[in-house]
C-alpha cells in the first residue's frame, strides 16, 4: 500500500546573499509580498495540498519566522479592543498554522538543511518546499504544485522533483535534469540530476525548482554526501544517487514561479500579486499606466 504523504520540510536557513543587505538580520522568507510574508504563501500551499505536519529549518538569525507564527497577545488584545476584526482575522490566520522548528547550525547547503529533518520525517515519503520559491500565487484555482507531486506519488510510489524550462544562459544557477525521452503528460524519467552545470555542459534546460517529493531513503544518502558545487552539501547530488537505486521522476511545472530570493524576482512577485490585491490593485494599475506613458516619452 502507498504511504500517504503527510509531512513537509521547509528549508529556510540559507544566508540570502543575493538580497543583502536586507537579509542581514531579516529572513528572506519573511520578505512581504504586499502584506503577506513569503513563507505564509508556502504554508498555505502546503495546507491546500493536504499536508498535515510542517517542519521549518531555520537558524539563529531567523527568529522573526518563529515569532510570526506564534501568538502576539498585545497586538491581538489591542485589535480586539479597537474592534478591528478584519485585521485580527489576518493576524489569527498566521497563528492557526501548527509548525515545528529545527535549526541548522551552519549553512552547509540545502542537502544539509534537509538532513536536519530526518527525525521529524521518520520512515515516510515527504515534501520539501523551498522557503523563497512561490508558485501560482495569483491563480487561486490552480492545483498547487505540491499537490501535483503528491498525486504523482499516488501513482508511481516514487520520488518526484518539480522542474521547469529556464533560459539556457541561466541553467548554471540551478540543478538540471537529463530527461529520458519526451516525458508522458509532463512526467519524465531521468538519467541524471546535475547541480549548477555550465551552460555548454547542461544536459537540458529543465531546471529543478523549489518543490520535491522524496522517499525517506534520501536521508542515508545525505548522511554520506560529500560537498559539491559551491562547496555545499547539495540535495541534487543526493537525488542523483537515489535515482541509481530507485526511480526518481521529474514533473514539469506549467504555472507561474516566483523566485523571491532574487531582487528582480521579488519585484515581479510583488507587482503581479499587487495587481490582484483588492486594496491596491486599482491604484497600482493606474500608476503603471502613467509610468508606461512616462517611459514611452523618454524613449
Ligand atoms: P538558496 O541558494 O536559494 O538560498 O537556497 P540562500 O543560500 O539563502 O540564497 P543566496 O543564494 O545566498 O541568495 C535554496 C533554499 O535552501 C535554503 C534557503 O533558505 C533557501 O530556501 N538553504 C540553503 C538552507 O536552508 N540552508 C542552507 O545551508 C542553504
Amino acid at each position: 500500500m502507498t504511504q500517504k504523504v503527510r509531512k513537509a520540510v521547509i528549508p529556510a536557513a540559507g544566508l540570502g546573499t543575493r538580497f543583502l543587505p536586507a537579509t542581514k538580520a531579516l529572513a528572506k522568507e519573511m520578505l512581504p509580498i504586499v502584506d503577506k510574508p513569503t513563507l505564509q504563501f508556502i504554508l498555505e500551499e502546503a495546507l491546500k495540498s493536504g499536508i498535515e505536519d510542517i517542519l521549518v529549518v531555520t537558524n539563529k538569525a531567523k527568529r522573526s519566522i518563529e515569532d510570526h507564527f506564534d501568538s502576539n497577545f498585545e497586538l491581538e488584545y489591542n485589535l480586539k479592543e479597537k474592534e478591528k476584526n478584519d485585521l485580527l482575522k489576518l493576524v489569527d490566520e498566521a497563528t492557526a498554522i501548527r509548525l515545528h522548528f529545527i535549526r541548522q547550525s551552519y549553512p552547509r547547503g540545502l542537502g544539509d538543511a534537509v538532513l536536519q529533518a530526518k527525525a521529524f520525517v521518520g520512515n515516510e515519503p515527504f515534501v520539501v518546499m523551498l522557503g523563497d520559491d512561490l508558485m501560482d500565487i495569483t491563480n487561486p484555482n490552480a492545483v498547487p504544485l505540491t499537490k501535483q507531486l503528491m498525486d504523482d506519488y499516488e501513482k508511481t510510489h516514487a520520488s518526484t522533483i518539480a522542474v521547469m524550462p529556464v533560459p539556457h544562459e541561466e541553467v548554471s544557477a540551478y540543478g538540471v535534469i537529463a530527461p529520458q525521452g519526451e516525458g508522458i503528460n509532463g512526467l519524465y524519467s531521468v538519467d541524471t540530476f546535475v547541480e549548477k552545470p555550465a551552460p555548454d555542459e547542461a544536459p537540458s534546460d529543465l531546471a529543478i525548482i523549489g518543490r520535491y517529493l522524496l522517499t525517506p531513503e534520501i536521508f542515508a544518502i545525505l548522511e554520506n554526501q560529500a560537498p559539491g558545487a559551491g562547496n555545499e552539501i547539495q540535495l541534487t547530488d543526493a537525488i542523483d544517487t537515489l535515482n541509481k537505486t530507485q526511480r526518481v521522476f521529474a514533473r514539469e511545472f506549467k504555472g507561474d514561479r516566483y523566485d523571491v530570493g532574487d531582487k528582480f524576482g521579488f519585484m515581479k512577485t510583488s507587482i503581479d500579486y499587487a495587481l490582484q490585491h483588492p486594496q491596491v490593485k486599482d491604484d497600482l494599475k493606474q500608476y503603471l499606466i502613467e509610468l508606461g506613458k512616462k517611459l514611452d516619452d523618454t524613449k
